[in-house]
């Protein structure tokens, strides 16, 4: 049983180094072998837009380290990912690694399909995290993995993380969870929170009309209601997106296909697009 840790912050032995170090020891405690990164460390372009990765199936062309990353997820059983909040969500990083993921997402087949994951965001203020953990677990669903826990711990100069006892303990049980999943005693550590999405238990919410509700993650629809003079959700059956069939069929029934649709079209759409490349505002 492998587990790798990822930190997304340039921080080194900042909280959320300390916080997946924690989580990587109650692993290791559980019998776990153990390896970290930081994706700081490595060379992370921005995706092109090329969509080769999807259409082609070939390894990006961008010549940098995502691939490399990617393939060490492949060689780890689970994973802890942690990332600092900055701006209300996780590091800039974090969403330029999952751009570049297409291809481990679809493309190459779905290699992270059904492994454990933890996502451990650090914050330095209550409250100051809206978007920390939904795009943490949007990174790790739309991958495949399944989370275990998920939570924030409040730290905010360096180190003083540790203060967060509560929050430390949480990490290191979320460890040993990892390696509990992957001897196929759990799946999930704990009960989705009242109005929280019960796939990925994430808590921001999409209101779509007065009676509806949205994960904006899974996409799952809720119905909302009233009762006892509380709002309530019932949550209907729709399929999580993230699961693996229903991936497959978004990227080949939406995205695959946009190649034809637009080769088709391709002429006409340079014509029409004319104007906008005649017109060439100065650079400032
Ligand atoms: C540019 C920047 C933006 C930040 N924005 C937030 C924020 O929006 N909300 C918050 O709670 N903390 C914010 N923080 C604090 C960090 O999340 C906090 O210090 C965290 O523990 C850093 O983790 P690290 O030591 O692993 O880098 C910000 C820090 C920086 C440097």
């Amino acid at each position: 049983m492998k587990v790798l840790g990822m930190v997304c912050s340039y921080r080194k032995m900042g909280n959320t180094e300390i916080a997946v170090k924690e989580a990587l020891m109650g692993a290791q405690e559980a019998g776990a072998q153990v390896a970290m990164i930081r994706l700081t460390d490595y060379r992370i372009e921005p995706c092109r837009g090329c969509m080769s990765c999807v259409f082609k199936k070939v390894e990006c062309p961008v010549q940098d380290d995502a691939h490399k990353v990617y393939r060490i997820l492949t060689r780890y059983d689970a994973l802890v990912l942690g990332a600092p909040t900055y701006l209300l969500g996780p590091t800039g990083i974090l969403k330029t690694f999952m751009d570049r993921g297409m291809g481990f997402m679809y493309g190459y087949g779905r290699e992270l399909e059904g492994r454990p994951a933890l996502s451990i965001a650090t914050a330095g203020i209550p409250g100051w995290e809206s978007y920390a953990l939904p795009v943490n677990a949007l990174f790790l669903r739309a991958l495949g993995y399944f989370i275990v826990d998920q939570f924030v711990i409040y730290g905010q100069g360096p180190g003083e993380v540790i203060y967060q006892e509560e929050g430390m303990r949480r990490a290191k049980n979320g460890g040993r969870a990892l390696v509990e999943a992957l001897r196929g005693e759990k799946r999930y550590l704990g009960e989705a929170a009242p109005f929280s999405c019960p796939y990925c238990h994430n808590t921001l919410l999409q209101f779509t009309n007065s009676t509806k509700v949205k994960c904006p993650n899974c996409g799952i629809v809720g119905k909302l209601g009233i009762k006892g003079g509380r709002c309530t959700i019932e949550w209907g059956e729709a399929p999580d997106r993230w699961i693996e069939k229903q991936v497959i069929w978004h990227f080949e029934q939406q995205v695959l296909p946009s190649g034809p649709r637009f080769m088709e079209k391709r002429r006409e759409i340079r014509d029409r697009t004319a104007p906008y490349r005649d017109f060439s505002p100065p650079a400032p």
